[in-house]
């Protein structure tokens, strides 16, 4: 039910992007919620001055004692910073490194699993169940501990899975040339793909981008400001208190930002990734 409101709210928030005469900035009359879609006010809100805007607006009321209430993404203030400070070191690349052969087995048994139970027969499989039913099981393998991480880390890493197979299917040239990176570094042998040797497949990297911008978990998010603040560039004010959304999808979506912006395009990841380099 909340992908699906999630889905709607994407699809209004793009219909109202495009449409509305101010384009990257609008906002509800009496001021509770700005809406900001322009790339440079939106890197001001999640990087410059993130520790304006490290709030959620859905912090938990007080008494409320749900599952989601535990969700860092859920938390705020001194609740939020007090997790955090936990939580990112997990995600070091040292971490990573070491979770890497339990995420390498999950993957083998997965496939394993696809092998002997569908391969060669004409048969439907409901790929997001599959997707998070392994995202689960790896999530929990790796020991995270925390509930905060199965919250934040199932839904979306499956999702993702799910559409990157989907727009796979649908453009078979994309799958093939990904396919022929793939066995370019396995040698046609089914060996281990290693944790260092995943950056050297800037096509597979190329391709998760993709299906990350077209088909975003987090079509919005939200963040409130802790204190008046006024974007340099432009002159506004958001007022202590205020909500602030980005819509990630249609941002995601917008002529102004991606040329052809509904069609799956690795290479144009990969021309904005050598620019980035040089
Ligand atoms: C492709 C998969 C994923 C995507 C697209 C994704 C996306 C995001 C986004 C957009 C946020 C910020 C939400 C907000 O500020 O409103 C977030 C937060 C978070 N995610 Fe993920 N995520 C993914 C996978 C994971 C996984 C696998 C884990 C852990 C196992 C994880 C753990 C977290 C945590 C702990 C936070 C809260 C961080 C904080 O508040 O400082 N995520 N994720």
């Amino acid at each position: 039910m909340a992908l699906l409101q999630n889905s709607f709210m994407a699809t209004h928030w793009t219909y109202l992007l495009n449409r509305n005469p101010f384009r990257n900035l609008f906002g509800t009359k009496n001021l509770v919620k700005s809406m900001v879609a322009d790339p440079e006010l939106v890197q001001a809100i999640l990087v410059r001055d993130f520790h304006v805007f490290t709030d959620r607006s859905r912090a938990s009321k007080s008494g409320d004692d749900s599952i989601a209430k535990h969700s860092l993404v859920h938390m705020s203030g001194d609740a939020w910073r007090g997790v955090r400070a936990i939580v990112s070191p997990t995600f070091s690349p040292n971490k990573l490194r070491q979770m890497y052969p339990i995420i390498s087995q999950c993957v083998s048994e997965f496939i394993t699993h696809l092998d002997q139970n569908y391969h060669g027969k004409l048969t439907d499989i409901d790929v997001n169940d599959k997707f998070w039913r392994f995202t689960m099981d790896t999530i929990l393998r790796c020991e995270f501990g925390a509930l905060t991480y199965f919250l934040a880390g199932t839904k979306t890493t499956s999702t993702v899975l799910a559409f990157c197979t989907y727009v796979l299917v649908v453009n078979p040239d994309c799958q093939q040339r990904l396919y022929d990176e793939i066995q370019a570094i396995t040698g046609n042998q089914n060996r281990d793909i290693g944790y260092e040797t995943l950056d050297s497949m800037p096509y597979l990297d190329a391709c998760v981008s993709e299906t990350l911008r077209l088909y975003s978990p987090f079509p919005r998010v939200k963040r409130v400001a802790n204190t008046d603040y006024t974007f340099p560039a432009i002159g506004l004010t958001i007022k202590a208190g205020q909500r602030v959304e980005i819509p990630v999808h249609a941002m995601h979506r917008s002529p102004d930002n991606f040329v052809d912006p509904d069609k799956f395009n690795p290479d144009s990841v990969i021309v904005a990734m050598e620019r980035r380099k040089k």
